[in-house]
């Protein structure tokens, strides 16, 4: 934004964010813009975009007037709010006691290599994003790998190609069953 002209900068801020989340921000006008509404506040973003644009963090950074460096600050301290778009299909690797002993630390790199991304991170084409969580609560299935809403268990570093590639072909042709439950 190249102007200085406030009515013009408010109304391109709240263009860009959703007007629960503008009437939300407006709400909280006058306070201080405690860390606790400014986590609400990037909440209630990413419930309806799925993750932060830049754009959406310097709308709330322009319309609550406290620092853009505060918003990201905290957009990128906690580990749940994503700052890129979801891929199609969100991997999640469990990382949890059981499953990190029966060589869950294997299958990320298996996954992050054939993937070529980081944990956090989305596949060019946009269709797998992949992140680590904590127990599952499968634990006798370990090591586990979660795709969308379904565990894979027990899953080996050779297992991963074969899971991948049902999840990449679900476009192409009808549902693939899971590798095993
Ligand atoms: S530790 Fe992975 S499911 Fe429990």
């Amino acid at each position: 934004m190249t102007t200085d002209n406030w009515t013009e900068i408010e109304a391109a801020a709240k263009k860009c964010l959703p007007p629960d989340v503008v009437a939300f921000i407006e709400s909280h006008q006058g306070m201080a813009h405690s860390e606790s509404h400014l986590i609400a506040t990037l909440h209630m973003i990413q419930a309806t975009s799925g993750y932060l644009s830049k754009e959406q963090m310097d709308a709330v950074a322009q319309l609550a007037q406290i620092p853009l460096a505060k918003v990201t600050g905290v957009a990128t301290f906690y580990h749940y709010f994503r700052l890129h778009p979801r891929g199609r299909h969100m991997i999640n690797v469990c990382l949890g006691t059981a499953c990190y002993v029966k060589g869950a630390d294997k299958l990320s790199q298996r996954l992050m290599s054939d993937l070529g991304i980081q944990f956090g991170e989305t596949t060019k084409d946009g269709m797998f994003s992949l992140e680590s969580t904590r127990c599952l609560g499968t634990c006798g299935l370990a090591p586990v790998v979660m795709v969308d809403d379904q565990i894979h268990g027990p899953v080996s570093p050779s297992d991963i190609a074969t899971i991948l590639d049902k999840y990449t072909n679900k476009k192409k042709g009808p549902k693939a069953p899971p590798v095993s439950v």
